[in-house]
């Protein structure tokens, strides 16, 4: 009997909450907050999911985030995640979210972060999901931009843990946002950053070195470069990689040229992950499962991956494994 990927138990460090609008809840926002969508019906808007590039689906993850205005749409967005984490035995969760892209459009700070958290905690109460909430950055605006963002957020420094930066990559090198990173350090957050996953090996070295980051999401450009590939092997650097995002986003052609069997046979700290599942094609189980059909991924590989989603948590964070 091949390993139970669904029950076999695993943390989710790399996925964006407002990636997990699934379109019936899109649609059922939209009605509830009187907002026109420019899709009649779901099925157009997932057959909309077809994107050549990481800006082609940011342009439709911000379109689609406009439907969510109050603290219980965040609310739902988040039971609904965090739903399914019981459904596939997540028993640990890091989550984004992006508040600038919910402040730029009037939602108030306090109706984002108190919605997500109110679902977090109730999933922590009613069957023990551990969790530690991540607040990202946009990085195709300015750094003051981020400084404000961090200004809002901090009436709920106890309600996350850590900082990243995610948005459109090319361009947009993680140095651009190193006094922001550095104040939020200051403070005691965590800081983690895309890196590597449509940008060069270079921005993998800012963000090691100029944010200070102690995980690199996505990172699978990486690859590219020896030299970092031994420090991310020697400094044991968890890399959060996506693999279904990876091929929706036309990083590799298919799931069989994905690197991330020979990253973890390389003995770097790879996680398995799901980026914006509503929009890639599944949550973490169905990673995991095309890991299995797509590269011949082995039981004893895939509990190693499980094992590293827990080992490469936050610290100070009571994790549930
Ligand atoms: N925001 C949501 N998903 C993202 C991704 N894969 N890369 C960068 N920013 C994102
Ligand atoms: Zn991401």
């Amino acid at each position: 009997m091949p390993l139970d990927l669904n029950a076999m138990p695993k943390a989710e460090l790399h996925m964006h909450l407002e990636g997990a609008l699934e379109p019936e809840l899109m649609f059922k926002l939209a009605r509830r907050n009187g907002i026109e969508l420019p899709f009649p019906d779901v099925d157009s808007l997932r057959s909309a999911y077809s994107f050549g590039n990481l800006q082609a689906f940011l342009n439709l993850f911000f379109q689609g985030a406009e439907v969510l205005r109050t603290e219980d749409d965040f609310y739902d967005l988040t039971r609904a995640y965090v739903a399914k984490c019981r459904d596939q035995n997540v028993t640990h969760v890091e989550p984004f979210f992006d508040p600038q892209t919910h402040t730029g459009r009037g939602v108030p700070m306090a109706a984002v972060i108190r919605g997500i958290t109110r679902a977090l905690a109730e999933a922590h109460e009613d069957w023990g999901l551990s969790y530690g909430l991540i607040l990202c950055f946009l990085r195709h605006l300015s750094e003051d931009a981020a400084q404000h963002a961090l200004d809002a957020a901090l009436p709920f420094r106890d309600h996350f843990v850590g900082v990243g930066l995610d948005s459109s990559e090319s361009g947009f090198p993680p140095s651009k946002f190193r006094n922001v990173f550095a104040r939020a350090r200051d403070l005691g957050l965590h800081a983690v950053a895309h890196a590597g996953e449509e940008g060069p090996p270079s921005y993998v070295w800012e963000a090691l070195d100029e944010l200070g980051v102690v995980r690199v999401d996505h990172g699978v450009r990486a690859m590219e470069d020896r030299s970092l590939v031994q420090r991310l092997q020697r400094e044991q650097m968890p890399l959060t990689v996506c693999p279904l995002s990876n091929v929706r986003l036309k990083v590799y052609d298919s799931m069989a040229q994905h690197p991330v069997l020979d990253m973890l046979e390389q003995g770097l700290k790879v996680t398995v992950n799901s980026d914006d599942p509503a929009y890639f094609g599944g949550y973490l189980t169905e990673n995991f499962a095309a890991l299995r059909e797509g590269l011949g991924m082995s039981d004893e590989q895939a509990v190693r991956l499980a094992e590293n989603s827990f080992d490469a948590a936050l610290p100070g964070l009571a994790v549930n494994r």
